[in-house]
């Protein structure tokens, strides 16, 4: 097992990138700390009902509640198989604890989007609540309005999807998650692409670079 951890701005395209690629590729592996996180929260587990508030004010949830999670994904994960992790580490110290785990790194992927295509990426995302697949009014949107192509639940708007939480997001992303930029480079494991061109174009890029 090794691991490719994709890096960008909230709305950049990370779970998008991911989903696509993981869905072509079966020893591709997508972890996203957002999705075990919004699964604790429905689910109403004692980590779930402390991260729901962190989460609608966009704000990180404590290190060791989401390290305790990733610990438990990593450990179950065997094989040929590169787990592309979406969305941890967040911040130094959550790098911190992912050296300490051990898990080897093979390459850091950041998804460059500038924050003023952010908000409308993220105006008019729409997700699946069952089979979590990822929706945009414009850019991607499913065959009938609101309906899920894959699994034809009701589309969802996101709870931290709304414009005020989606600037607190931005804010905690580029004094939290950016320095990870600096931190990677220094490493040798840091790759850009280009997240402004189409999704496919996007996630050919990324395969290239990881
Ligand atoms: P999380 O779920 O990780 O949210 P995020 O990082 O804010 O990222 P998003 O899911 O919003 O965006 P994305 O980059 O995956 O974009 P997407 O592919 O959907 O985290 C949510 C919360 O959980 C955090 O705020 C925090 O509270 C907590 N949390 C999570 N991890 C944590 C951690 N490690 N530590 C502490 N707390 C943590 O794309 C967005 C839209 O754009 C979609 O509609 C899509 O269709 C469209 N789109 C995508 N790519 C393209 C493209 N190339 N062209 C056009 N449109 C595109």
């Amino acid at each position: 097992m090794n691991i490719v951890i994709l890096l960008g701005a909230p709305g950049s395209g990370k779970g998008t990138v991911a989903a696509a690629l993981a869905s072509a590729d079966e020893r591709l592996k997508h972890v996203s700390s957002g999705d075990l996180l919004r699964g604790a929260v429905a689910k109403g587990t004692p980590a779930g009902v402390e991260a729901k508030a962190f989460m609608e004010r966009g704000q990180l949830v404590p290190d060791a509640l989401i390290a305790r999670m990733i610990k438990d994904v990593v450990a179950e994960t065997e094989g040929d198989v590169t787990m592309l992790l979406d969305g941890f580490p967040r911040n130094l110290a959550q790098a911190g604890i992912l050296e300490e785990m051990g898990a080897p790194v093979r390459s850091v992927v950041l998804i460059d989007v500038p924050d003023e295509i952010i908000q409308d990426r993220i105006a008019g995302r729409r997700t699946c609540p069952k089979c979590k697949a990822g929706y945009h009014v414009k850019n991607l949107p499913p065959k009938v309005e609101g309906v899920c192509d894959r699994c034809g639940a009701a589309l969802e708007i996101r709870k931290d999807d709304n414009p005020e939480t989606v600037k607190d997001r931005l804010a905690v992303y580029h004094a939290d998650t950016e320095p990870l930029v600096e931190f990677y480079r220094s490493k040798g494991l840091l790759r850009v692409v280009d997240g402004t061109t189409g999704v496919e174009n996007v996630a050919a890029a990324f395969l290239k670079a990881m």
